[in-house]
């Protein structure tokens, strides 16, 4: 098998699954969600959250005069919905009405909270810059919307109640089943 190297990057994003959640916000009325595949905890105390977001998106607007954003993970039975308000433009539709999306309600901050989230985190805006074609905001996590069960008691996703969705690119979706779980302790694997 041999390996490639190209210094024409192209797509490089697409190497590796990403979870494909779904960020909301709202500003003066208007509430709207979107698709995100490139977002990343980024520190545990104080508990800040990334989402790359290029500033076309009518999300980036709402969330930039609010303040404002919320980050919900969706069970892959609705994959389809990731995929819909990520074809779809806020400045065109209420993707709320048109797609029928439940929502919970928020405690700390005004963000639309999904009620099929099995885990949704509500973020107050501390920092935006741009990188490239994107701007890089930082959210200070202020709450966290959970599925009981849908966590072991160590906090971890418990694959036996929910299927994360995760984005291959290209459109497609896959998921991860218990039966791929691997148990390799780094206290011990650090030491072989
Ligand atoms: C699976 C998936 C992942 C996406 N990830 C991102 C992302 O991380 N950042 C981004 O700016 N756009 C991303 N998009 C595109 C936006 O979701 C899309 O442009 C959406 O229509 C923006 O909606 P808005 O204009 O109403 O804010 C993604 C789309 C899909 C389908």
């Amino acid at each position: 098998m041999a390996k490639v190297i190209s210094e024409d990057i192209g797509a490089y994003y697409y190497h590796h699954p990403r979870v494909a959640a779904i960020v909301t916000a709202q500003a003066k009325g208007r509430q709207n969600a979107m698709a995100v595949a490139w977002h990343t905890p980024i520190s545990f105390s104080p508990p800040l959250y990334g989402i790359a977001v290029s500033p076309k998106r009518f999300t980036y607007q709402l969330i930039v005069q609010s303040k404002e954003f919320g980050v919900n993970f969706l069970p892959f039975e609705q994959a389809e919905l990731v995929a819909s308000v990520g074809g779809s433009k806020g400045e065109e539709i209420d993707k709320f009405r048109q797609f029928d999306i439940a929502q919970d309600r928020p405690v700390k901050t005004a963000v639309p909270i999904l009620k099929a989230a099995y885990a949704a985190y509500e973020c107050k805006l501390i920092d935006d810059k741009g990188y490239g074609d994107h701007r890089l905001l930082v959210g200070e996590v202020v709450a966290v919307h959970s599925l009981e069960e849908a966590f072991t008691p160590e906090g971890i996703l418990d694959l036996a109640e929910v299927s994360p969705t995760l984005y291959l690119g290209n459109e497609r979706y896959v998921t991860a089943s218990r039966e791929t779980i691997k148990y390799l302790d780094r206290k011990v694997y650090g030491k072989r």
